[in-house]
């Protein structure tokens, strides 16, 4: 089986899981159910709940009590999508090749759409604890809550909507890279590896690996915005220069930049190899996205 075939297999692996744990529909809150779904199940790359089962894998684990947070970290990144593209964040009306969620419902519908997702993800967390009730769990639930909070996913869309059409620095850049997108990597590989038994190294290793997979992700998003369309991408180009955002192209020019999505996906690679385990799957994911067109 080709590594296109496996990654295939995971995709639907993920679907499976997060169709599984979404909501029923209610009667009178039919709207709110019908949004979380077609922004969830739409066709999104399922990067990050991939990495938390591979991670999970890596390090030998084999139960259930991964599938809530699987679900969750889809309905976390869908969450961050809907906010994302309201109009007083980036305003984009195009997302996964479809129209996003509040171009479709109402702006008030994507906002509560948005705030369900997110408060859905930690119900769906929650559950974990009557598959198994131990602090590995607890730790995973912290781990997520914080990552996607005000030090995390939150933090670093903040800091990007402010600066937008103001010069900062390298560090704030990369602040805004690290939080905005890489922390949501990072928690899907430290939940793997903690929910499996991991020690401390390895889940510092794992934090490492999803800062290093997260920048490169990041700048290769900001890449495409120049160089790809809005066909293949399934989201609108040029929203960067729209909304005036520091990306690291306008920062650095696209060869560097290039150049340092390779460079800082070889560093995760790296790191990746000094583990005592292995998983080859994982390590041909985080070196396919350096190429990654989409
Ligand atoms: C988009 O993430 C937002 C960024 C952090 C760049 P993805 O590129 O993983 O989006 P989907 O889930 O595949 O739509
Ligand atoms: C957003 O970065 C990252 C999130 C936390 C949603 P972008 O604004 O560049 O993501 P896209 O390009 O709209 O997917
Ligand atoms: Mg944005
Ligand atoms: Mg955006
Ligand atoms: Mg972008």
């Amino acid at each position: 089986m080709d590594f296109k075939q496996m990654m295939t297999i995971r995709v639907n692996d993920v679907e499976v899981i997060l169709k599984n744990y979404l909501p029923a529909d209610e009667k009178l809150t039919f709207t709110i159910t019908d949004a979380m779904k077609y922004s969830t199940l739409s066709n999104g790359k399922r990067i990050r709940a991939i990495m938390m089962l591979e991670s999970y894998k890596m390090f030998n684990g084999d139960g259930d009590v991964i599938n809530p947070f699987v679900a969750a970290i889809e309905m976390i990144h869908a969450y961050s999508l809907v906010h994302d593209d309201l109009p007083a964040l980036d305003n984009d009306e195009y997302r996964r090749g479809a129209l996003s969620t509040h171009a479709k419902y109402g702006e008030a519908m994507g906002i509560l759409c948005g705030d369900a997702l997110l408060n859905y993800a930690f119900e769906t967390v929650a559950k974990a604890f009557d598959i198994e009730c131990n602090e590995r769990v607890a730790r995973a639930f912290k781990v997520l809550a914080t990552k996607a909070g005000i030090t995390g996913m939150i933090g670093g869309q903040v800091v990007d909507v402010e600066t937008e059409g103001r010069e900062i620095d390298a560090d704030t850049m990369m602040f805004i890279h690290k939080n905005k997108t890489a922390a949501l990597i990072e928690a899907s590989l430290m939940i793997g590896a903690i929910l499996a038994g991991a020690n401390e190294d390895e889940i510092a290793k794992v934090e490492s690996i999803g800062t290093n997979v997260g920048l490169a992700f990041q700048i290769q998003d900001d890449i495409l915005d120049v160089t790809s369309t809005t066909e293949e991408l399934g989201k609108p180009v040029g929203s960067d220069d729209k909304n005036n955002k520091n990306t690291y192209v306008k920062y650095k020019g696209l060869e560097e930049a290039k150049r340092e999505v390779e460079e800082i996906s070889n560093n995760a690679i790296e790191t990746i190899d000094s583990l005592s385990v292995t998983n080859e799957f994982l390590r041909e994911l985080i070196k396919s996205m350096i190429t990654r067109k989409k």
